[in-house]
């Protein structure tokens, strides 16, 4: 059996006294079991606070993962944050592939492979993203884009190596706008994302690996969505931001 698994994805938001308070409070919150649960959490803040937040949580079940790295070592890259910077603050996990970065920072799946490779390189856990736009689904071409997506970047890896991964699916239409994919729509891809891992890797890779959905994932559908087969958890944006919302997502 999978583990269920809900990763709030913070995006550019919260500063350092709403990071420290959400933390202090979600941590008394399950110090003082308050809450029924029994997923994996994991909370991707600013680089900022990324220090702080893995000490407000060391010890305990919740983790940290940071938003992103540089493809690079150490360097010459005015502005950038490296794998090895954050491991040695105590943090192994990281969300590669997501479309914002994709789309606004023009991250393409070989820029992509080489952050893979470095995160690997660490022994980071990797929260993969995957997912097509309005325009590709209206083209019917979803399941390329994802089987492309997949094939050049996380294929690349050693059947060894994937146990390193989670995999999102973030169909891009459904970020930020409210227009979460049905169940139907959310089930069939993650489905389909599984035969891929079956194909590359065989079964027992396939049944191992977890596909989060992400994509306006909120305290009203998040139980259903998590209901389905094939769907493993959430990466949530928007509604990850507020304490109340965020406890219902993991106790759906
Ligand atoms: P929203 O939940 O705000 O749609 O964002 C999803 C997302 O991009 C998580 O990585």
């Amino acid at each position: 059996m999978r583990k269920k698994i809900v990763i709030a994805n913070w995006k550019m938001n919260h500063d350092f006294h709403e990071t420290t308070n959400f933390l202090r409070n979600l941590l008394k919150i399950f110090l003082e079991k308050k809450i029924n649960h029994n997923k994996e959490i994991i909370i991707a803040p600013s680089f900022p606070f990324l220090h702080i937040s893995n000490q407000i949580l060391q010890g305990t079940t919740l983790k940290v993962a940071a938003q992103n790295i540089h493809q690079m070592d150490k360097g010459s890259y005015t502005g950038e944050v490296s794998a090895s910077m954050l491991k040695s603050i105590g943090i192994s996990k990281v969300i590669l592939g997501h479309s914002e970065r994709r789309e606004f920072f023009i991250e393409k799946n070989d820029i992509l492979l080489k952050k893979i490779r470095i995160a690997l390189k660490y022994e980071f856990h990797i929260i993969f993203c995957v997912g097509e736009t309005a325009f590709e689904r209206n083209q019917n071409q979803q399941f390329n884009i994802v089987k492309n997506q997949l094939k050049e970047t996380v294929f690349h890896c050693s059947s060894d190596e994937i146990r390193f991964f989670y995999i999102a699916y973030e169909p891009v239409w459904a970020i930020g706008t409210g227009k979460v994919a049905t169940y139907e729509q959310a089930q069939t891809m993650h489905e389909f994302i599984r035969s891929l891992f079956l194909e590359r890797y065989g079964e027992s890779v396939s049944n191992k690996i977890s596909i989060l959905y992400g994509g306006s994932v909120n305290n009203l559908n998040a139980k259903a969505l998590l209901l389905q087969k094939d769907i493993d958890g959430g990466l949530v944006g928007n509604s990850s931001l507020k304490l109340e919302k965020f406890l219902e997502i993991i106790q759906s």
